[in-house]
């Protein structure tokens, strides 16, 4: 179980628990956080997930692999801290984990 910080593009904060192996869109999505639409059920191909990482997290996150990055590539707004919310999963080394949606 981690703590996960989601932080919408208006600066509203969302805290929400996410049990190990449940992946950041789930949390997100079952806290009702604004802008992860997550329209193709966690499938690596809408981007409605999209994320920032917070500067501080972003090495311990990681970067998205080659099929993460081939989606990321077809959004706007992205940035060197962009993945997909549903391509991680959550652990407990992810504890405190801070992020901000990059959609409306
Ligand atoms: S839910 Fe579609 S890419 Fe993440």
């Amino acid at each position: 179980m981690a703590t996960v910080t989601y932080i919408d593009k208006s600066g509203n904060v969302y805290q929400a628990e996410v049990e190990d192996g449940v992946t950041l869109m789930e949390g997100a999505v079952h806290s009702s956080v604004p802008g992860i639409d997550a329209e193709c059920g966690g499938a690596c191909v809408c981007a409605t997930c999209h994320i920032y990482i917070d500067e501080e997290w972003q090495a311990t996150v990681g970067r998205p692999n080659e099929i993460e990055s081939m989606t990321l590539e077809e959004v706007d707004g992205i940035k060197p801290s962009s993945r997909l919310a549903c391509q991680i999963a959550m652990s407990s080394e992810l504890d405190g984990l801070v992020v901000h949606v990059a959609n409306e």
